[in-house]
């Protein structure tokens, strides 16, 4: 999968109102401050198309991009963030779980987990609802320049077991780094393959 053409498409605060054009599309999302903005803009080789934020929290809409005027990266607000009110984490919860349940041109989304830990209950509780909402995801570790090979097999081998007590397999994973690029042929060819069959 080449990207010959990424750009901004809007920003929308829910699904209801989100572009009706049938174009297939990839949401990431994950923790606050987990690396989605980053690792959007190394898939899309921009340098500052997905607002990357100094502070956690900042990404508060479904925002848009298209790809090659044939489908749309969402990016998705962070959750999890624990400077934000209860009201604000009501409300993003109720907007991010009617996208990802009523979106019905959503191939897959991708779950961002940060790779410098071991399992999370927050990640746990996300995946967990996903399963129980029939709503498809991939697993993409981040931040993987941040640790030493052997700690980074331990955290993934630790997020892994946690899974496998209440999946029977794995979803697909990748590993990446916005700082090093890696991982970006992996998760667009994958991104390919899905869309020939869309
Ligand atoms: P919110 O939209 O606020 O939820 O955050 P986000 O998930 O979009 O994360 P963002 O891309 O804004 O990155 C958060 C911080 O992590 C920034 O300081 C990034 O520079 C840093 N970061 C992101 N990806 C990587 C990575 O692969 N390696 C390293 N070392 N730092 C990263
Ligand atoms: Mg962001």
């Amino acid at each position: 999968m080449k990207v010959k053409q990424a750009e901004y498409f809007g920003s929308y605060h829910k699904e209801e109102i989100c572009p009706k054009d049938n174009k297939p599309e990839f949401a990431f999302i994950g923790r606050s401050n987990v690396g989605k903005s980053s690792l959007i803009n190394m898939l899309l080789d921009k340098k500052e198309l997905a607002r990357v934020s100094k502070e956690p929290g900042k990404t508060q809409s479904l925002n848009f991009y298209t790809i090659n005027n044939e489908w749309y990266i969402v990016d998705l607000p962070g959750y999890g963030y624990a400077k934000t009110s209860k009201k604000m984490r009501e409300s993003w919860g109720s907007m991010i779980k009617y996208y990802l349940k009523n979106r019905n041109t959503l191939v897959t989304a991708f779950v961002l987990i940060d790779s410098r830990h071991t399992s999370q209950s927050i990640d746990r509780e996300f995946l967990q609802w996903c399963g129980e909402n029939g709503v498809p995801f991939n697993i993409i570790y981040t931040k993987t320049d941040k640790t030493k090979e052997l700690e980074l097999k331990k955290n993934i081998e630790s997020i892994e077991n946690e899974l496998l007590k209440s999946w029977e397999e794995l979803p697909t994973r990748f590993l990446s780094s916005a700082d090093e690029r890696i991982g970006k042929e992996e998760i667009l060819s994958f991104i390919g393959d899905l869309l020939k069959k869309f």
